[in-house]
């Protein structure tokens, strides 16, 4: 009967993942089994402390639900997700940079025609998005599906109130671009807010005396066919929380100036109450291929 120190253990467990038939799994396993070992060697991880981690991604599973991902926001908060998007983003060639999908691409995204209001229902200091798509030559992308989504005023996402049951999305779209690539649209400024703060996540979050907030953003998914689909946020320069955020997405090229204006007219000639923002921000899509994710589904119906 074999008796393993603390060496001899690790190498007989990557061992047992020898006759793994699929080559990248095996690898996966194998580096992985390294990895936790290494880790329990150089923390003499205590029992309480082992328990303590299971009873922390059993509770993470358990706040899981069909439009609640836990365990992406783990990923998010440790830097896990970002640094999946670098090493799988290494080559930009000039393309727009890449940043976390995050849990909130829910629900639908419905075409609506250039120009609508996304957030017509909500309060808040109106902006004017206007944006171009194309190729890294700067040839237009025509006829290509753009989602956008971002939070409210008060910083959440349609899918975090009950109202989305009801009324259905808002801040939610798609556009789809004319012939020189553009879409444009109208919504509100969105303000910076807390990741969701009620469970383990947010607990660890906030009992590490880390803050919880992300800076204020609009999320863009460019899919068009043949090109890498591009997920990415734009930023609202000034925000306080640039150089903080709690999943670390900010890229220097993704903040955008967003300019406060008082004309009477917007850029597509319709009038304009108040002062507002202009945002204009143009993207750089890479050749590729490879599937955009798809939304969550969170049904905007009574039986949501
Ligand atoms: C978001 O921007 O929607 C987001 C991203 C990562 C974690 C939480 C929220
Ligand atoms: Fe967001």
């Amino acid at each position: 009967m074999p008796q393993f120190s603390e060496t001899e253990l690790t190498a007989a467990v990557i061992k047992s993942f020898d006759e793994t038939p699929n080559p990248r799994v095996k690898f996966l396993l194998q580096e992985l089994v390294k990895s936790l070992h290494d880790y329990v060697r150089k923390t003499d991880l205590t029992f309480g402390e082992w328990e303590y981690a299971i009873d922390f991604l059993t509770r993470t599973g358990q706040k899981c639900t069909p439009i609640r991902q836990e365990f992406i926001l783990l990923s998010d908060v440790m830097g896990v997700s970002m640094l999946v998007d670098a090493v799988n983003h290494r080559d930009r060639e000039g393309a727009t940079e890449t940043t976390v999908l995050g849990p909130f691409y829910v629900g639908e995204h419905k075409e609506v025609p250039h120009g609508t209001d996304i957030s017509s229902s909500l309060e808040g200091e109106r902006m004017f998005v206007q944006s171009r798509a194309t190729d890294l030559r700067g040839n237009p992308l025509a006829g290509i599906p753009v989602d956008v989504w971002h939070a409210d005023d008060d910083g959440f996402y349609d899918s975090q109130k009950p109202s989305y049951a009801t009324h259905g999305p808002s801040s939610r779209a798609r556009f789809v671009t004319d012939a020189d690539g553009r879409f444009f649209f109208r919504t509100i400024l969105p303000c910076s807010y807390p990741i969701p703060t009620d469970g383990p996540v947010g607990e660890m979050i906030l009992q590490t005396r880390r803050h919880p907030m992300r800076p204020a953003h609009v999320h863009f998914l460019v899919n068009a066919p043949g090109y890498e689909p591009l997920i990415t946020h734009v930023f609202i320069d000034g925000d306080k929380y640039l150089d903080t955020d709690v999943v670390f997405g900010v890229k220097d090229e993704l903040v955008a100036k967003v300019e406060k204006r008082t004309d009477p007219k917007m850029p597509d000639g319709k009038p304009a109450s108040a002062p507002w923002h202009l945002m204009t921000y143009e993207f750089h899509i890479k050749p590729g291929n490879g599937a955009a994710p798809k939304p969550m589904v969170a049904k905007a119906t009574e039986d949501a």
